[in-house]
């Protein structure tokens, strides 16, 4: 079991560097996942953990130790409510001959973006409906705060229970099937791929990495981490991000209620700056 005193040092020092809002009654979940890098570094104690934090070269470990605390749960088209709004409603909006909104590229950011499903569903969908829009222009950023969970992203291999709920033909269009010692897995196919830049990001950071707005920013299943003020100033630096008219779309599960912002909610989970 984890001191009081040590929980109290790694709840701080997760807060401070990710906003990650532990409370006061995970000790059990946090010791089990240090654990892990207890093991990594051959450590005998969560305490001596603390200690090796708190020396200059600490500062390295604090990475592994959002890497390890940090849930990146998630899967291909995952609240599919966000999949059709795209379809439906933004891009339509986006490409509609005379929409002010309308620029060269169409930019949507997963800005949480775990492992890459999230953003290799969107690309799915862009890539389906640039079939009946020739010449059309669109570009994915994904970001996230682990490079752990980053690195898996880019690799873009997935075994076959994540890719359980894509249709069998964009399957079979959209990825490489595994071979030899990869049967059983699936490969998100280069062209595809390309379509994504992936970043190593803290979105309570310093200032982001973009020069370009986003027509549409997902940013789900991570505010639930955060507390209040830090959803508030979240909100306000993604809406910043976006283009007039632009989407902020969040989990299912969190709602933008009890926070100032800028936004107006047109579905659930489905914000819009005003044009
Ligand atoms: C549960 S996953 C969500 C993945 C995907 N957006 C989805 O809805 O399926 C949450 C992700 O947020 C990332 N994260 C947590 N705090 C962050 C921060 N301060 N900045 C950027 N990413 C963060 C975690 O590393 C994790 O990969």
């Amino acid at each position: 079991m984890i001191r009081r005193e040590d929980y109290e040092f790694i709840r701080t020092l997760v807060y401070d560097y990710s906003r990650i809002n532990l409370g006061t009654d995970k000790q059990e979940l946090v010791s089990a996942r240090i654990g892990k890098r207890l093991r990594a570094l051959n450590l005998p104690s969560i305490t001596e953990y603390c200690e090796l934090l708190r020396r200059p070269e600490g500062a390295e470990e604090l990475s592994n130790l959002i890497d390890v605390i940090s849930t990146n749960h998630t899967f291909f088209f995952r609240e599919p409510a966000h999949f059709e709004f795209v379809e439906k409603h933004i891009v339509p909006e986006a490409t509609a001959e005379k929409s002010p909104h309308r620029r060269s590229t169409f930019r949507m950011w997963s800005a949480a973006s775990s492992s890459g499903e999230e953003v290799y569903s969107i690309a799915i969908l862009l890539a389906e409906l640039s079939l009946s829009r020739p010449g059309w222009n669109w570009q994915l950023e994904a970001t996230d705060i682990s490079t752990r969970i980053l690195k898996r992203a880019r690799e873009a291999i997935y075994p076959e229970e994540s890719v359980a709920k894509v249709r069998p033909e964009l399957i079979k269009k959209y990825f490489q099937k595994g071979l030899g010692p990869q049967e059983g897995n699936y490969r998100v196919k280069t062209e595809l791929g390309n379509r994504v830049t992936f970043r190593h990001l803290n979105l309570l950071g310093p200032a982001y990495p973009f020069n370009e707005p986003f027509h549409a920013i997902f940013c789900r299943n991570v505010m639930i981490y955060f507390d209040r003020p830090t959803q508030e100033e979240l909100v306000r630096r993604l809406s910043e991000r976006l283009v007039p008219g632009g989407y902020l779309l969040v989990g299912h599960s969190e709602s933008l209620t009890g926070i100032h912002h800028r936004l107006k909610m047109v579905k659930p989970a489905i914000y819009q700056l005003p044009a």
